[in-house]
């Protein structure tokens, strides 16, 4: 199981003999990939100790509310909007009463007030407790406000009774955890994502570059991973591992980009072109390192490189094509032409006049401009927007092609 990789977890612990378990669970989604957090409620601690959760999940652990250390450190509502999920394992009886209320009177519940994040439970209680008729209600209330409850499962219990109320295995709930990113939009779908910048040699030491970090096209990847697809990353050169399950190609040309672009392109349902390809490349690149001479001036003679993006988009039987408009001003203007002019079905549209988003930020905000409408996705993580976008060409990939 690969589907955690980089989701960020907060994990809640609340008082009850089942939290033992939660040292296995943090071990268990940290191998799955995940970043771990962890909130601890004053009762966790008397049943397992925090500097063993600190120890798994390589951070501090948080305990209390009203804590000016911690606060300093990441506050409670960085905490909250850290979060990609929040989970809590296991949860007690009097943690699923508080929750249902909407009380925020200590660090977890008001966590799970100010996050946005998915949200989901690991009942784990005394059989007679979860049968309560007020536990029920409970557990109703919040499944009806979208909470989800793993489990409880059915079994033999610490206190000797036998029942429903048993914690779900941490191999189980970790699995659980994945699957709540695996959003299946893009299941059997083959996507095509060109990310990073492209490096044109001028000789055996020098090349033309430029700044992309590549973020953007690897965190839609992960994303298309996550939404099911099957994800070709055709990479220029970055400092970025490659994310898991997907088939990565680096390149360093535009001309070699635009290979493994058209490689294998009848099976490529969608092309997203987020790569910062060089417009112009040397028109020939010495065979020996270039010598300083005695000139002042030395002339670069360049051509255009290929459109790789264009290319795709004006095959007979073209994927449904995305490309990017990194502008710095008339950005909507700009991008609308560059959508006609490219034939392309969707343009992903940023202002990189802006310095706090854009090349090499961990930011960004875009307008996305279709031929059917135009929606402003406000600045956030290239991660979560990565996730908004790939719902979006999702969404008018199945309209174009009627599915
Ligand atoms: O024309 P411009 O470079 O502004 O267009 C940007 C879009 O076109 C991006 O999606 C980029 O990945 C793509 N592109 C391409 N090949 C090029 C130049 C740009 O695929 N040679």
């Amino acid at each position: 199981m690969q589907r955690l990789t980089n989701r960020q977890i907060l994990l809640g612990i609340t008082g009850g003999i089942a939290a033992y378990k939660s040292a296995e669970l943090t071990r268990q989604l940290r191998a799955a990939g995940a970043e771990v957090r962890i909130v601890m409620t004053p009762a966790a601690t008397e049943f397992i100790t925090p500097l063993t959760l600190q120890a798994l999940s390589g951070n501090p652990v948080h305990l209390h509310l009203l804590d000016a250390e911690a606060e300093a450190g990441m506050g409670h509502i960085e905490l909250a909007k850290w979060a990609d999920l929040v989970l809590i394992a296991p949860a007690s009886a009097d943690f699923m009463a508080r929750l249902a209320n909407g009380q925020g009177n200590d660090l977890l519940t008001t966590l799970c007030l100010a996050t946005e994040a998915p949200i989901c439970l690991a009942p784990a209680m005394n059989q007679a407790m979860w049968r309560d008729s007020a536990t029920q209600l409970n557990a109703a209330k919040l499944t009806e406000r979208g909470v989800k409850l793993f489990g409880p499962g059915v079994g033999e219990q610490a206190c000797g009774d036998n029942g429903p109320g048993r914690m779900l295995e941490p191999v189980e709930l970790a699995q659980l955890t994945a699957e709540q990113f695996d959003t299946g939009l893009l299941t059997g779908k083959t996507v095509y994502i060109t990310a990073g910048p492209t490096r044109e040699p001028l000789d055996p030491v020098r090349y033309i570059s430029n700044h992309s970090s590549g973020k953007m096209g690897y965190a839609l990847a992960e994303s298309a991973v996550d939404a099911g697809a099957r994800v070709k990353l055709i990479s220029g050169p970055v400092n970025l591992a490659a994310p898991a399950r997907l088939q990565r190609v680096m390149v360093q040309t535009a001309e070699e980009m635009l290979a493994a672009s058209l490689d294998g392109l009848d099976d490529c349902d969608i092309f997203i072109a987020s790569a910062a390809v060089a417009d112009y490349r040397p028109t020939a690149v010495a065979e020996q390192k270039i010598k300083k001479g005695a000139e002042e001036i030395m002339e670069l003679h360049l051509v255009k490189n290929p459109d790789i993006v264009a290319t795709v988009a004006n095959q007979a039987d073209k994927p449904f094509t995305v490309g990017f408009a990194a502008e710095t001003r008339d950005v909507i203007e700009y991008a609308r032409s560059k959508l006609d002019r490219k034939n392309l079905d969707m343009i992903v549209a940023n202002d990189v006049s802006r310095s706090e988003i854009g090349f090499n930020s961990d930011e960004n905000a875009v307008t996305v401009v279709s031929r059917q409408a135009e929606i402003e996705l406000p600045q956030t993580s290239k991660r979560q927007l990565a996730g908004q976008l790939i719902r979006l060409i999702a969404e008018q990939y199945r309209q174009r092609s009627g599915r």
